[in-house]
């Protein structure tokens, strides 16, 4: 996809900022409406110093906040910048659990805190319950209000760990696993039951390290697996299932269904990180993909649900581990010639079938992130939010599109002072307790 460039992830969009600003003169075009009150967040890496651009990672370079406060259908201002406390500067995501902010990252770095202006707090993570560090991707229960993660890192050999933070905003749960190697376990997901451990063939590189690269690397003697950990009883045996050589960043959901099956559903990718050292893009595209996985039974099916590929999958912030009616993604492009990104897209579970909101050919969006409005009662009564880039502008704006109709035009766009690059993760803060 990028091979005639020295380094796609440097250029263009995914080029870093060196401007942290913040202003309150915002141009609204369209409504904002005035039930979205509170604070859309968005982390990615950012490298203040110029990397070597034929090493450089995408996944590498200090994190970035871009903030956005939105109130009674104003916007209120815009900021963004660097986070660092601690010697830690976290890039992938940034999440508000309990009352606080967490920018997080994964492979052995510590979250750092973050005050509501954007500003990185020294105050140790988790109460100072964090033995380690944590994961770029936690899980939102939404019964018990927990967060549940998978952590890994490579120094600590072949290990990983199973973390539950309670609403006190502390480590309640601690359980160490067992690994055959060192797999780069980017993300979880979550059932009533179970907690979803992904031991895929990326593992660590040890000679990608020492020459300087992102230190993990498709790695084709090592068995993908699935594997289910009772999360009520962490210290039984986590139930394995082999499945066909893939990577997943990122699981869209899981749950069990009436027999028992767990059912997930993640963006795979028939490979990544073998030729290509610099980004997940250029060796295949992830698609939508289901897992039927039978504890019963052991059997495992896998089937694609849409051939269009797409990542950065969500779904209702309260349902994570719950049978979804929808997900949202971002679609990516099937051929170097369209424009990547492009497409904002609704999937429905009844049909398998997809709705797509198509950017001007110009625009390139970020992660949707959908947030409920104030008197919803179906999953989708809500917003969808994203950071979009106009290349023939090069600037950004915020669109909110309504979730029941992605396909139509943007409700409101707020228009922002400067370019946000391509980044990562981000979440919608509320005002609401
Ligand atoms: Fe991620």
């Amino acid at each position: 996809m990028f091979r005639e460039r020295q380094n796609p992830y440097l250029e263009g969009n995914y080029a870093p900022v060196s401007d942290q600003l913040s202003t309150e003169h915002l141009k609204v075009k369209g409504q904002i409406p005035s039930d979205l009150n509170g604070l859309l967040l968005r982390n990615g890496p950012n490298p203040m110093q110029a990397p070597n651009p034929k090493k450089h990672h995408w996944f590498m370079g200090d994190g970035m906040l871009h903030g956005l406060r939105i109130s009674e259908g104003r916007p209120i201002w815009y900021r963004n910048q660097t986070v660092s406390a601690n010697k830690s500067s976290p890039n992938t995501h940034v999440i508000g659990h309990a009352g606080n902010i967490y920018a997080l990252v994964e492979a052995g770095g510590a979250p750092v805190m973050v005050d509501p202006e954007l500003n990185s707090l020294a105050q140790a993570p988790f109460d100072g319950t964090l033995k380690r560090g944590f994961t770029a991707h936690t899980k939102h229960e939404a019964e018990t209000g927990s967060l549940h993660a998978i952590c890994y890192d490579f120094k600590r050999g072949y290990r990983a760990s199973y973390l539950e933070i309670d609403t006190d905003n502390r480590v309640k749960q601690h359980h160490e696993l067992d690994l055959p190697g060192q797999p780069m376990i980017h993300d979880c997901a979550i059932t009533d039951q179970y907690v979803i451990v992904f031991d895929l063939p990326v593992t660590f590189s040890l000679s990608r390290m020492i020459r300087r690269y992102l230190p993990f690397a498709w790695n084709p003697k090592h068995q993908a697996r699935i594997g289910l950990l009772n999360r009520h009883q962490p210290d039984q045996a986590i139930v394995w299932f082999e499945i066909a050589p893939c990577y997943i960043f990122h699981p869209q959901n899981a749950f069990e269904d009436e027999r028992g099956q767990v059912i997930l559903e993640g963006m795979r990718y028939e490979r990544i990180f073998d030729k290509v050292k610099i980004g997940p893009f250029g060796e295949s595209l992830p698609y939508l993909t289901r897992w039927t996985l039978d504890p019963k039974t052991g059997d495992t099916t896998e089937q694609q649900i849409d051939d269009r590929p797409a990542e950065f999958p969500r779904v209702h912030p309260d349902m994570e581990g719950k049978l979804t009616q929808y997900g949202y993604a971002l679609g990516l492009a099937r051929d170097p010639a369209d424009t990547n990104f492009n497409q904002i897209i609704k999937y429905h579970r009844h049909g398998d079938r997809a709705e797509r909101h198509t950017l001007a050919p110009s625009q390139m969006a970020g992660e949707p992130i959908f947030v409920p409005s104030a008197e919803a009662t179906l999953e989708d009564d809500g917003y969808l939010l994203s950071f979009v880039f106009d290349q023939s502008t090069e600037s950004s704006r915020v669109i909110i599109l309504d979730a029941k109709d992605v396909e139509a035009e943007p409700i409101g766009e707020i228009e922002l002072p400067q370019r946000v690059p391509f980044g990562f993760h981000g979440s919608w803060i509320s005002n609401s307790p």
